[in-house]
């Protein structure tokens, strides 16, 4: 199974989530904002940041032209100030692209001005680390 880790970090809290979420994967995570090419993915992690309340449109742009047939499953995860689940314009865009969307959406705090301060911290890198293993465990046994 070919898993790939890709997110949108304004300033830098969704990007040490994702790095620990492809860390457990045993991949490198992709920042959509620079030139890449995304490898041939069977199950795809999606880190997002949330701004004025939904992901920023350019993720939003990405997941709209993900080539949909090349990718069975998704996996998604957001840093906040609320930690409230703010992923479903994301969502929607997996799902009508028939990418099964995992049922449990990881929403994590991210610093912001003087709110959750020390967020991302070493529980939150544990939880995301468990989070992915979980989720590769439930699609390697699927496809088992
Ligand atoms: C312009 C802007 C708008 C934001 N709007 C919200 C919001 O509506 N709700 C919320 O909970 N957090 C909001 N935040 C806080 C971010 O979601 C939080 O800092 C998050 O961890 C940012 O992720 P990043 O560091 O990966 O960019 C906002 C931050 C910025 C900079």
């Amino acid at each position: 199974m070919n898993v790939s880790v890709i997110y949108y970090s304004r300033s830098g809290n969704t990007a040490k989530i994702a790095q620990a979420a492809a860390s457990a994967c045993g991949v490198e995570a992709i920042d959509i904002a620079q030139p890449h090419v995304l490898p041939d993915t069977d199950l795809l992690f999606v880190g997002m940041g949330i701004y004025g309340g939904k992901p920023d449109q350019n993720l939003l742009d990405y997941l709209d032209n993900l080539p949909a047939n090349r990718i069975h499953a998704a996996a998604v995860f957001s840093t906040s100030a609320s930690g409230k689940d703010r992923m479903e314009p994301a969502i929607n865009l997996l799902k009508h692209k028939e990418i099964e969307v995992y049922p449990v959406h990881l929403r994590m705090k991210g610093k912001f001005l003087f709110f959750n301060r020390k967020r991302p911290n070493k529980g939150d890198l544990v939880r995301v680390q468990r989070f992915a293993e979980e989720v590769l465990k439930y699609y390697s046994e699927e496809s088992d």
